[in-house]
């Protein structure tokens, strides 16, 4: 492979083709339900809250753990005139807003929690009565071997649990699960996406992933397992999951 220029993978991911149509059909899904407020999880760079205020009106709030994206969101929600509120804040630990949320929304950043009980608990604090989580995430649909999934460097598949596992999280904590559609389809334009920016040909991309780890926003720890063979013991599929509080 000739050498390629290596990519921010967190900034590809935030870029992706048409990212805001998950939440517009999921909105569509929820329309007889009122909202006023909600609560962005993992808001990164902010895209998704500016973009939720200003298309529905939405009294909107990003959390993500990472002060540069915090900082880097709240830049964006100045330029841009919106008032949403940017705060540093991890899902896992002990929250405390004055008022409750009509609608959390979580885009690839439920997947790579370690705690994943602790933060569906705190979902189910911060909501209103048959308040709403639109979960946006990775998951595993086939594994032959655990051992390779811990090894791989990203947390969002480091991480990730079946779809059995997330809604046992959520039926254990309180909720129903209302509505989900796999969109694992839409993985595939991601890559093609990463191999235009790289120039590179499909069967290369394992390895700029690879490269692209050394130099990306994730917090990335020791190098322990390539892509190619990650992905070849992990099929990773892509879903929407809405669930609704009921006790
Ligand atoms: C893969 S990015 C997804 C960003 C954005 N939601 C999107 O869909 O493009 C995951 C984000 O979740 C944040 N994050 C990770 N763990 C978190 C935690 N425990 N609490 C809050 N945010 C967290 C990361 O800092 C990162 O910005």
């Amino acid at each position: 492979m000739e050498k390629t220029k290596k990519v921010n993978l967190l900034e590809q991911f935030t870029l992706r083709n048409k990212r805001f149509r998950l939440i517009e059909e999921a909105v569509e899904i929820l329309e007889n339900h009122p909202i006023t407020n909600v609560m962005e999880v993992g808001s990164s760079y902010g895209d998704a809250s500016i973009w939720m205020n200003k298309q529905y009106g939405w009294n909107v709030t990003g959390i993500d753990k990472d002060i540069n994206h915090v900082n880097l969101a709240k830049l964006k929600a100045e330029e841009s005139c919106s008032n949403v509120r940017f705060l540093k804040q991890d899902i896992m630990q002990e929250l405390d807003f004055s008022y409750k949320f009509d609608l959390i929304v979580s885009e690839a950043s439920f997947s790579l929690l370690e705690d994943k009980k602790k933060a569906v608990k705190n979902y189910h604090d911060m909501l209103n009565s048959k308040g709403k989580v639109i979960v946006n995430d990775f998951f595993v649909k086939e594994m032959s071997d655990v051992a390779a999934q811990k090894k791989v460097n990203i947390p969002c598949f480091k991480n990730m649990e079946t779809l059995h596992s997330y809604d046992e999280y959520f039926s254990c904590l309180g909720f129903n699960k209302i509505h989900q559609k796999d969109y694992s389809g839409w993985l595939a334009p991601l890559a093609l996406n990463l191999k235009r920016t790289c120039a590179c040909h499909t069967h290369d991309i394992e390895e700029i992933l690879d490269e692209s780890l050394e130099n990306d926003a994730f917090e990335v720890v020791d190098k322990q397992i390539s892509f190619k063979t990650f992905f070849q013991s992990v099929k990773v599929g892509y879903v929407q999951i809405i669930y609704e509080k009921t006790t």
